[in-house]
């Protein structure tokens, strides 16, 4: 499968096989993070792996999931992430605009999961204070994003938006992502003609 078909296939994954990510795995998504483009090379960012009981479960504990379908789209127990990797800002290096380099980090960490038939997805309602206290954290550091990993055990479907945003969950547990049209959002040359 090439980058551009993979790439059109990807849905963030909420539901996950009961079978353990490889560290190996963890190890290379990290990697492909450190080298990701970032604002000045700078490089404030650093990363926590995540993929031992009892911490999972209690990492879990720290997020919430599919506001917009919640609570059905919490992963239920036996179908919860068997990792976790948690995007820190070393406030040091850089204390505001730090949020395009993660953007480009975790894209590289999903891509990678992604080659490796891993499912992701991306957490940004955590309880931040919480999880800081949980991994140890040193306060000049801020938790940026979260990034949940797993065997996916669901395949969600993307559809053409047609006025809502929100996903939803149809009779059989599959859920639909809207997306917006290509034409509606690209433009050439001028932002007036397409
Ligand atoms: C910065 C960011 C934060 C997100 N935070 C959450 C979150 O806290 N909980 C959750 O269930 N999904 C979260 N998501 C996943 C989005 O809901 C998801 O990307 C969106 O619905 C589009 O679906 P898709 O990734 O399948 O295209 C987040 C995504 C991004 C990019």
């Amino acid at each position: 499968m090439t980058f551009y078909e993979t790439i059109m296939k990807r849905r963030s994954i909420r539901r996950f096989k009961d079978m353990p990510v490889p560290y190996a795995v963890l190890k290379n998504c990290v990697n492909a993070a450190r080298l990701a483009p970032s604002a000045a090379n700078l490089q404030p960012l650093e990363y926590i792996v995540v993929d031992e009981e009892p911490l999972l479960d209690i990492v879990f504990d720290t997020m919430k999931w599919a506001n917009y379908i919640s609570p059905s789209g919490n992963p239920p127990p036996g179908e919860r992430p068997r990792a976790y990797i948690v995007v820190l800002n070393n406030s040091n290096v850089r204390a505001n605009g730090f949020e395009y380099d993660v953007g480009l980090a975790v894209g590289n960490i999903i891509l990678v999961a992604l080659e490796e038939c891993l499912g992701t997805c991306c957490i940004g309602s955590i309880d931040r204070a919480k999880l800081m206290e949980i991994l140890n954290v040193p306060d000049h550091y801020t938790i940026a994003l979260v990034v949940a990993l797993g065997y996916p055990n669901e395949r969600p479907v993307d559809e053409e938006f047609s006025g809502s945003i929100k996903y939803w969950q149809d009779e059989c547990n599959v859920l639909h992502v809207p997306k917006r049209k290509l034409g509606d959002i690209s433009h050439r040359n001028s932002f007036a003609s397409l």
